[in-house]
């Protein structure tokens, strides 16, 4: 190998190990828009279920539940509802929070009234998704 034709040789390697560097990071950069993509969609499956409770919390405070109930430090505390979902169904929380056919009559009648005023409220999904995680 002659001197000039080395030096040839070392200049192309030296191309090819530039561009193949350029080419790794380049690809490595274009990984993050396909990683932004994914935290996004994690990240917008987690809310929703959140938005969902924050729904339901406010329900809890404007249906009144707060005047007999208590849950996370907020409203009357002599009937906590906390940890409630781990204890009741879906279906016993919807009979225990609107007085339905087997919980209203050991309730006070008044109560059991204030109680199915509420049954048919645009929230009660809401309010049984935050009852639910109150564990
Ligand atoms: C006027 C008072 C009053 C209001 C208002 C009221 N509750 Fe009750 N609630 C009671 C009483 C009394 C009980 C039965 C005693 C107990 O379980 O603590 C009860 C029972 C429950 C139970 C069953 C608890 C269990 O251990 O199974 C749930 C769930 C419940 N209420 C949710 C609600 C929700 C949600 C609201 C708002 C829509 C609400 N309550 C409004 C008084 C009330």
């Amino acid at each position: 190998m002659t001197r000039q034709s080395r030096a040839r040789w070392l200049a192309f390697a030296t191309t090819a190990l530039v561009v193949l560097l350029a080419a790794l990071f380049a690809g490595l950069r274009n990984l993050d828009p396909v990683k932004r993509m994914i935290t996004a969609a994690t990240t917008a499956a987690v809310e929703v279920p959140h938005s969902r409770t924050a729904a339901g919390r406010t329900a809890f405070v404007d249906m009144g539940c707060t005047v007999c109930h208590t849950a996370e430090g907020k409203g009357n505390p002599s009937h906590p509802l906390d940890g409630i979902g781990a204890r009741r169904t879906r279906e016993e929380l919807r009979a225990g929070a609107f007085a339905g056919a087997a919980s209203s009559d050991a309730l006070p009648s008044g109560v059991a009234r204030v109680k199915r005023s509420h049954a048919s409220d645009a929230n009660v999904e809401v309010l049984l998704d935050y009852l639910e995680q109150l564990r």
